[in-house]
């Protein structure tokens, strides 16, 4: 029994120290420049046609952008005065790694490693997709202001970044891939924010209004497969953006409404979990007013 204990004890401790090594590792490499470049070449397919201006941009990029949030595929920063998220790409995802290379030298699995970086190329060129056709789409409620795909040359010059604990970074922006959009009110902390001031009329609104926003989107044919409402769409004072755009996808099938309807209730449902989770005691009034907007939208089709 004791020694069962003493086992026990040990397999914990061990657990808990590699945990803690692990907590230390990843926090220490938090961001690296060379996380978001890459050399990726010149595309003409990637060439953005309606932009704004370098000229008009530039002096966003004077003072330095911080930290603000990253997801699997990104890296967030905000501009000085907090209007602004300067976005790049998490590039890690598409360097080679040494567990592929060490599989394609068994045999039969040779073709591991092509594939692999091959599937990779692919989910990358399926999140620049997402950005370039809610730019093309629905600009205003991507709150997109302007995608760098290509590499230029002296026009956007070099911007600071500071990092999660404060460390500076220069990173040269002509030669990097950054997604710039306006700063949005991510939902969920708009939601706490609201419902911890007790304005449940308001966090009422802005709900319909995102679900709204939804089928807005369905109709013009754009399908988030991320479904990650609560962590990817935000406001910019009343306006709704879907922040995340790296799973946006162009599909005719989502205009009709049978198929809409069916992903609203997902989207509903994900609001839905979030009530019962953080609110439970205003779950229920929160449950009935969501699936009474959904009936009103889908009556509405
Ligand atoms: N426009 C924005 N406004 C406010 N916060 C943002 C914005 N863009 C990104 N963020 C923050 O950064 C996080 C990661 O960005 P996101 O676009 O969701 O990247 P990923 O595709 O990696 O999930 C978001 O969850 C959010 O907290
Ligand atoms: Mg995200």
């Amino acid at each position: 029994m004791k020694s069962k204990f003493l086992l026990f004890l040990g397999i914990s401790a061990i657990a808990f120290t590699l945990k803690g090594i692990y907590s230390i590792y990843q926090f220490t490499n938090d961001f690296k420049v060379e996380y978001i470049t890459t050399h990726l070449t010149y595309h003409p397919e990637w060439d953005i046609p309606g932009q704004p201006s370098f000229n008009e941009l530039k002096p966003l990029f004077i003072k330095p952008f911080k930290y603000l949030g990253k997801g699997g595929q990104a890296y967030a920063f905000e501009s000085d005065d907090g209007k602004y998220v300067l976005k790049f790409v998490k590039f890690k995802f598409l360097q080679p790694r040494l567990k592929h290379q060490l599989i394609s030298w068994i045999p039969f699995f040779e073709d591991w490693s092509i594939n692999e970086r091959e599937r990779r190329l692919r989910k990358f060129n399926d999140f620049y997709l997402g950005y370039k056709q809610a730019f093309d789409i629905n600009r205003l409620n991507s709150g997109l202001v302007y995608l760098h795909f290509n590499p230029t040359f002296s026009r956007f010059g070099s911007v600071e970044l500071i990092d999660r604990k404060g460390l500076k970074h220069l990173v040269d922006l002509d030669q990097t891939i950054f997604i710039l959009q306006k700063k949005g009110e991510m939902l969920n902390d708009l939601l706490t924010r609201l419902l911890q001031q007790g304005d449940i009329k308001t966090a009422k609104a802005k709900i319909k209004a995102m679900l709204e926003m939804y089928v807005h989107h369905y109709k013009m044919g754009l399908h988030d497969l991320g479904y990650g409402v609560i962590h990817n769409t935000g406001f910019v004072e009343d306006l709704p953006i879907h922040v995340d755009l790296g799973k946006m996808t162009w599909d005719e099938e989502i205009t009709i409404p049978k198929n809409y309807h069916a992903d609203l209730h997902i989207v509903a449902g994900k609001i839905k979990e979030w009530m019962s989770h953080f609110y439970p005691a205003l779950a229920q009034e929160f449950h009935q007013f969501i699936d009474q907007e959904v009936s009103l939208l889908t009556e509405a089709s």
